[in-house]
């Protein structure tokens, strides 16, 4: 199995919806498991139909496996998510403990983690194979980046292990239509040419639709609904190669 967690300090920068994503478009190949780490519960709300009976607070307490419900599981999201904040650290050994014990049930596991550096994230990183940080396209959104890097770097360190892979930032409701931010995504690619990820999702209504439908972008009707389907699909494939995922 491997692990991808989806992180950025700030919230509302389309996190739950690139995981809801890549939980729909993994599983159409790959034993798909999705952790909601976030006691808002977007995700598990999204993914509904595929709700494990497991919560994801249980790996945390002790190693726990997640339940497989088909191609695609959800590990849920609790309100006692907030529990494990402020308690002892070794919750998140627990948690990389509890995916470990999990290495042969799934191919993949993506995380939606909430908009904070709390134990969870903590935990998130320390299981990652890969890191992906959704970004909007503004300056506060990009404020958060630099201490998120330096938390990937923390964790290994700290637990001697190497590094999570950092597959990039990636603007993730990216309205190309506003000239502020096709600006601000100009210098930023000259910039930090080297830590953006080589795709984005853009700025579309239809995502909207897509998390109250609880379907894919790409299995929604329209000619925005297919040009989306393709812009994200495109993003899960380049996803799929930098993690070496089937090979
Ligand atoms: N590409 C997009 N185009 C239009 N709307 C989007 C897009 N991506 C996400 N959204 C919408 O923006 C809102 C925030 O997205 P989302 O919940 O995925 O962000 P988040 O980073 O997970 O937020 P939080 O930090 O609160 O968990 C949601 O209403 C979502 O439907
Ligand atoms: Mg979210």
């Amino acid at each position: 199995m491997k692990t991808l967690a989806v992180m950025n300090e700030k919230g509302g920068v389309g996190k739950t919806n690139i995981v809801a994503h890549a939980g729909w478009y993994f599983a159409e190949q790959f034993r798909t498991l999705t952790i909601d780490l976030d006691q808002q519960a977007n995700l598990t709300t999204t993914l509904g139909a595929h709700v494990s009976r497991t919560s994801s607070v249980d790996l945390f307490s002790e190693v726990t496996k997640v339940e497989p419900v088909g191609p695609l599981t959800v590990a849920r999201s609790t309100r006692e998510l907030l529990g494990i904040e402020g308690v002892d650290r070794a919750v998140i050994e627990t948690f990389r403990d509890s995916l470990a014990s999990m290495a042969d049930d799934y191919d993949i596991c993506i995380i939606d983690t909430p908009p904070a550096l709390t134990n969870r994230t903590f935990g998130a990183l320390l299981a990652a194979d890969a890191v992906i940080a959704p970004i909007g396209m503004n300056d506060y959104s990009l404020q958060g980046v630099a201490e998120l890097l330096r938390a990937i770097k923390g964790v290994a360190k700290y637990y001697n292990r190497p590094e999570p892979r950092f597959l990039g930032l990636l603007p993730s409701i990216f309205d190309r239509k506003s000239r502020r931010e096709r600006d601000l995504f100009e210098s930023l690619a000259e910039q930090l040419g080297q830590i953006l990820f080589p795709g984005i999702v853009a700025k579309r209504d239809v995502y909207s639709r897509s998390a109250g439908e609880g379907q894919p972008v790409w299995n929604m009707k329209g000619a925005a609904a297919r040009d989306a389907g393709n812009e994200i699909r495109g993003v899960f494939e380049t996803v799929a190669a930098k993690m070496e995922l089937g090979a």
